[in-house]
């Protein structure tokens, strides 16, 4: 634990969650409870309630919950130190030195020490005899030295060990140098730098520190990939961080533009459209719309104008469709070359056409629901009776999914047109379709409400049930456990191997352990210690219903601790079948 025990009692006791939850979420009370809106995910009618006695918040509908510093983690974007900052500030609660550092946040910030002077290095090498090839590049590729260190573009040299080397000098160890993924172990005992050859691009988050890097070859005839980057680590996240959204932030236009490449980032921003920034190749995600969402209501979307950048464009609007936010789409024109139109990125149609070009295609880009027409629109050949019905049910599909009515209407209308039928006869269509629709969305409801053990399933693949009879019933063991503990005796009743699901094992010794703590067993204590996915789980095991009177509490523990030992008992003899032999044999006799 980073934070004294008797601060963090204290803190938890002044930030009550019901006050800290209330300030981001209108909440109504019903009986004990509060009902809300759920922040992490959109909805229209409320599936998030706050508990106050137990302190916790959960979600039905996307099975997010813990206390209060977790509440402040996922929403502020905080890692669990500064989750705890946060809540000290509002509460107007000195933070003790953070004297006994646990491991992880330990790490963390060796980890992050380390990036910046990797950071540094890069930097002072483009500038130094070493980083010329790479130099030489950044200007063929017309990058301006006050832009280059805007973004603190930097140079892995050709040597194998060159950042190893100057790192190991400043006191990073090898373990600490292997867990920043700038090393990488070798064959026969030695270890390598990640980068070799690339110009370096240090992918800073929106605090800023470095999480990260990424690089590109700058020589054609390099076998390695175009571009390389961080791997997943204990600070880098790719699926949480947007290459320029540190600068980006700070943009004077009011929109968010997104875009494919690190190249096309800081050439838009060269270009004076500081609001560019990417997720570098990968599918847009709900962690960085979440991030997005801190700083703008507005998005536009330029990804490149081939087949992978329509895919990309078309799964990022229908992240975005139950979102708040304003979603255009920027579609790049093709670029005539010897007769052929090839692809562009912004960075190629900054080079070719210009700022100002660029400029005006942003002023009339056009909504998203204008791409999605326009997309399935060329799908269809209008010419003919017989492509202008397919074309009419498949718009009405479309239709029927936008939220507005309004918007829906206008569409309609325009589809109509194009499909030269009359609005009418589209808007029956359309109608068909929203109760279709509607009608589907209850079916399904309804089967995930019917399939008990699926329901029953945490929605993380890694923390899947094996057992789901045992696992049940370690779950009730979990839930008795925070309800009242004097139901236990002064031993824990199960040992950990007895526990079928590792991570609900992982759940009960760690409650189990605040046992005789003044605080008493308590899942707020858990927050930073879990996984949010692994809270969100625990939280939604403690909203199941259980008895309430002492007695048929003991019963139910009863029967949960025979349940767990008989199901254990069956795994051992599964594993052993000597063992169940031997037991067989002596049973019999
Ligand atoms: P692109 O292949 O579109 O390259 O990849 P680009 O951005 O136009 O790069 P330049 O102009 O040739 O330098 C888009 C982004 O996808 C990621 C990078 O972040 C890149 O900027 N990417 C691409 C990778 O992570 N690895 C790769 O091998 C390729
Ligand atoms: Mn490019």
């Amino acid at each position: 634990m980073p934070f004294d025990r008797r601060f963090l009692d204290e803190l938890t006791a002044r930030s009550d969650i019901v006050d800290v939850v209330g300030s981001y979420v209108s909440l109504s009370q019903r009986g004990s409870e509060y009902w809300g809106c759920c922040p992490f995910h959109s909805e229209k009618t409320p599936s998030f309630h706050v508990r106050p006695e137990q302190q916790t918040y959960y979600c039905f509908g996307c099975k997010k919950g813990g206390g209060v510093i977790s509440f402040i983690m996922e929403l502020e974007n905080l890692s669990y130190p500064d989750a705890v900052r946060f809540l000290a500030r509002r509460a107007n609660i000195p933070v003790p030195e953070e004297a006994r550092d646990d491991g992880a946040s330990r790490l963390r910030a060796r980890l992050l020490a380390l990036n910046r002077d990797a950071a540094r290095f890069y930097y002072q090498q483009l500038h130094s005899p070493k980083g010329e090839e790479v130099m030489a590049y950044m200007r063929a590729r017309k990058i301006t030295q006050k832009n280059a260190t805007n973004f603190g573009l930097g140079a892995a040299s050709s040597e194998w060990d060159g950042l190893l080397t100057a790192m190991a000098e400043k006191g990073y160890t090898r373990s600490e140098l292997l867990a920043s993924g700038l090393v990488i172990n070798g064959k026969n005992g030695g270890a390598y730098d990640k980068f070799r050859s690339r110009l370096i691009f240090p992918i800073i988050d929106v605090r800023g520190d470095v999480l990260g890097f990424g690089g590109r070859i700058i020589s054609k005839d390099d076998p390695g990939a175009k571009y390389m980057n961080t791997p997943e680590t204990a600070v880098y996240s790719k699926r949480r961080v947007l290459y320029g959204l540190n600068l980006a932030k700070k943009s004077k236009r009011g929109s968010i533009l997104l875009v494919e490449g690190n190249i096309d980032v800081v050439m838009l921003h060269q270009a004076g459209f500081d609001n560019a920034c990417a997720s570098m190749g990968t599918a847009l995600t709900q962690e960085q719309i979440h991030l997005l969402s801190r700083y703008t209501k507005d998005i536009v979307l330029c990804y490149d104008n081939d087949d992978a950048g329509k895919i990309a464009t078309q799964k990022a609007l229908s992240l975005l469709n139950d979102t708040d936010f304003n979603v255009r789409v920027l579609e790049l024109p093709k670029r005539l070359v010897d007769g052929q139109y090839v692809k562009q990125d912004a960075d190629d149609f900054i080079k070719y056409q210009g700022a100002d070009a660029f400029e005006n295609l942003l002023t009339g880009s056009e909504s998203g629901t204008d791409f999605r027409m326009a997309q399935l629109k060329s799908k269809f050949d209008l010419t003919n009776d017989r492509g202008r019905i397919e074309y009419a049910s498949a718009a009405a599909q479309l239709l029927a999914a936008i939220p507005n009515a309004v918007e829906r209407e206008v569409y309609t209308v325009r589809a109509a047109e194009d499909a030269g039928i009359t609005a009418d006869a589209l808007k029956t269509e359309v109608s068909r379709a929203l109760s279709r629709k509607i009608k589907k969305d209850r079916r399904e409801q309804e089967k995930r409400d019917l399939r008990p053990a699926t329901a029953a399933q945490p929605k993380e693949r890694s923390m899947r049930y094996e057992n789901t009879r045992s696992a049940l019933a370690e779950e009730g063991i979990v839930r008795l456990l925070t309800l009242d503990d004097s139901l236990f005796g002064g031993e824990p009743p199960l040992r950990e191997g007895e526990f079928s699901s590792p991570l609900l094992a992982r759940f009960f010794f760690a409650l189990w352990q605040q046992r005789g703590t003044p605080g008493g067993v308590r899942l707020s204590a858990l927050d930073g210690v879990f996984s949010s996915d692994e809270l969100g789980h625990l939280t939604g095991i403690l909203q199941k219903p259980e008895s309430t009177d002492h007695d048929a509490r003991s019963r139910a523990l009863a029967d949960y601790l025979r349940v767990i030992k008989e199901e254990s008992e069956r795994r051992a003899n599964a594993e052993d079948p000597l063992a169940a032999a031997m037991k067989k044999y002596t049973h019999n006799t």
